[in-house]
């Protein structure tokens, strides 16, 4: 008895519960929409009792979180500022053939230089070379690079996304994904394709995966080979040993496509409730808007005081001519030409903002954490889509009837102030936006736990090889059936061959016995 409860004890000791793992979460992207997704998840793993570092662009500066150390790589913001105004506003023209695969280059740049910028960070120098172990490798899974670490600590890697991820990454773990029905969630698609989207999708979908062999993961490799030591596997080798992929995607919200169980679709992980106040100045126009008000605001990449001068005036040209308020992120001091009812403002607590019943209208972007909030809080939208999954949200929110949209090429005054007037008089799209808003949130868990969960799960077997999928074990030839084409097409081919000539050998027997005959019969 006593032995037994020294066994127990000595398991207890030797096998240390889950909650006192070592986290790395290395969310490196410096874009405020993708950490709101990952805050909520290292503040809930070190809650729970894991000692986490988080590297991140936003850390949370919390010091009630005690088991959690942040590095802060808010510098990396300045990176992206520097990004010259015409970039951006290249982004805002609807795509055609070349620049989506111009664009994917652009940002795939732009991803390597973040990389390697913040590999030479002190921090994370010390990070490498210290003497810290890990129990997991939590990584923004948008580029592979970062996945090193896991393999530095010999342990496990999950990648995170605060939306989908590009064919590349679902390559990895053997997720399937088709041109037609799941093209690349970097195309500007909409949820229907036409003839030219397919095209399209199915010549990116090939060029993606060239690209992505030949020039990106070289290149991330000899990063990689650079900080971590030339003893490091290939890159391609380490981003295939990820045990999960960890998405924010919500089947009602996005196009249904089928995942292999190393895919996790979050659907939502934060929790909206929270909310920073309005300043005085805000709520007493907000209050004041009785005939209701029209919030404009392109998120945090796209800055309106960067658009083209004439898309302004149109704005400003509609804006004058509706009787509704209007509240407008505005980056500067001035808008030139302010009329009477916009009131602008630099920054904004934008779930307060459509939380205030006074908010009728969100003209928005269409990025999916703004989506997340205008359909909590049931404000319909006009979507102005300009990049990656800008276009497939906006078409969705058309889809369920709670919004509008219009691309910024074929914006006009006419067009957009019928837009606001037929949202502002017609109240379907309120109840559409609140029915979505009832379909997203049945499940039966919250976004953030099966986070924690799947997690916890990877930690607690050392990784999830039993959840990989067999295409990955399978030669890319054996894949696509081409071996197996080879040999029906050849008995085919043979099968024809033969059966030409026994038909060519028969008619020729014929000829010669029905020619013979009739000589014989003129003779
Ligand atoms: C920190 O982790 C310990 C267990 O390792 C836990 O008991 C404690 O509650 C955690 N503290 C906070 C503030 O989450
Ligand atoms: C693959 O993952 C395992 C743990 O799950 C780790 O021990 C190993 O080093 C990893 N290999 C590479 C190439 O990253």
């Amino acid at each position: 008895m006593c032995s037994m409860m020294l066994w127990v004890l000595f398991l207890y000791v030797c096998v240390p519960p889950v909650q006192n793992a070592n986290v790395l979460f290395l969310s490196t992207i410096p874009s405020f929409s993708h950490q709101v997704i990952f805050q909520p998840v290292w503040k809930e793993l070190s809650l729970r009792g894991h000692k986490v570092t988080a590297v991140t662009p936003n850390p949370l500066k919390d010091e009630t979180l005690t088991n959690l150390t942040e590095i802060d790589l808010g510098y990396l913001y300045e990176i992206i500022r520097k990004v010259p105004k015409d970039s951006w506003n290249f982004m805002l023209h609807k795509p055609n053939f070349f620049n989506v695969f111009i664009k994917d280059i652009v940002i795939n740049d732009m991803f390597s230089k973040l990389h390697e910028d913040l590999l030479q960070n002190p921090e994370i120098q010390n990070l490498i070379i210290g003497h810290e172990q890990f129990d997991v490798v939590i990584a923004e899974w948008l580029f592979p690079t970062l996945g090193a670490f896991a393999t530095k600590f010999n342990c496990p890697l999950i990648g995170i996304s605060s939306l989908g991820v590009p064919i590349p990454a679902l390559d990895a773990v053997g997720n399937p994904s088709h041109p037609v029905y799941t093209p690349d969630h970097n195309l500007p698609l909409r949820r229907e394709l036409s003839f030219r989207d397919r095209l399209l999708s199915t010549l990116f979908s090939v060029y993606v995966r060239f690209f992505y062999h030949w020039i990106v993961l070289p290149r991330e490799d000899k990063t990689v080979k650079k900080y971590f030591g030339n003893d490091m596997p290939y890159i391609g080798e380490i981003e295939r040993n990820v045990s999960l992929l960890l998405l924010n995607r919500n089947p009602v919200f996005h196009k249904v496509m089928p995942v292999v169980p190393a895919v996790i679709e979050l659907g939502g992980v934060r929790t909206l409730k929270t909310l920073q106040p309005l300043s005085v100045e805000l709520k007493k126009f907000l209050d004041n808007s009785k005939n209701g008000v029209v919030y404009f605001s392109l998120g945090s990449n796209v800055l309106s005081s960067n658009l083209p001068e004439d898309l302004i005036e149109k704005y400003i040209k509609v804006f004058e001519q509706i009787p509704y308020n209007v509240l407008w992120k505005w980056e500067t001091d001035k808008l030139p030409r302010q009329p009477k009812n916009v009131f602008i403002h630099k920054w904004l607590p934008q779930t307060s903002v459509l939380a205030h019943p006074n908010v009728k209208l969100f003209m928005m972007q269409g990025g999916l954490q703004s989506m997340e909030e205008t359909i909590n809080y049931h404000v319909p939208v006009i979507g102005m889509p300009s990049h990656s999954d800008q276009t497939m949200n906006v078409d969705t929110a058309v889809k369920y009837g709670f919004g509008i949209g219009i691309d910024f090429d074929d914006i006009t005054v006419e067009n957009l102030k019928a837009a606001i007037m037929e949202i502002m008089t017609n109240k379907s799209y309120k109840e559409n936006v609140m029915h979505i808003e009832k379909l997203m949130n049945d499940s039966p868990v919250k976004g953030i736990d099966k986070a924690i969960w799947w997690i916890e799960y990877v930690i607690r077997h050392k990784g999830a090889k039993h959840l990989r999928s067999p295409s990955m074990d399978i030669p890319w030839y054996q894949y696509l059936l081409l071996d197996v084409m080879a040999v029906i097409f050849s008995v085919l081919a043979l099968l024809i061959f033969i059966i030409y000539k026994l038909a060519k050998l028969s008619v020729h027997l014929y000829r010669m016995l029905f020619c013979k005959k009739s000589k014989t019969k003129k003779e």
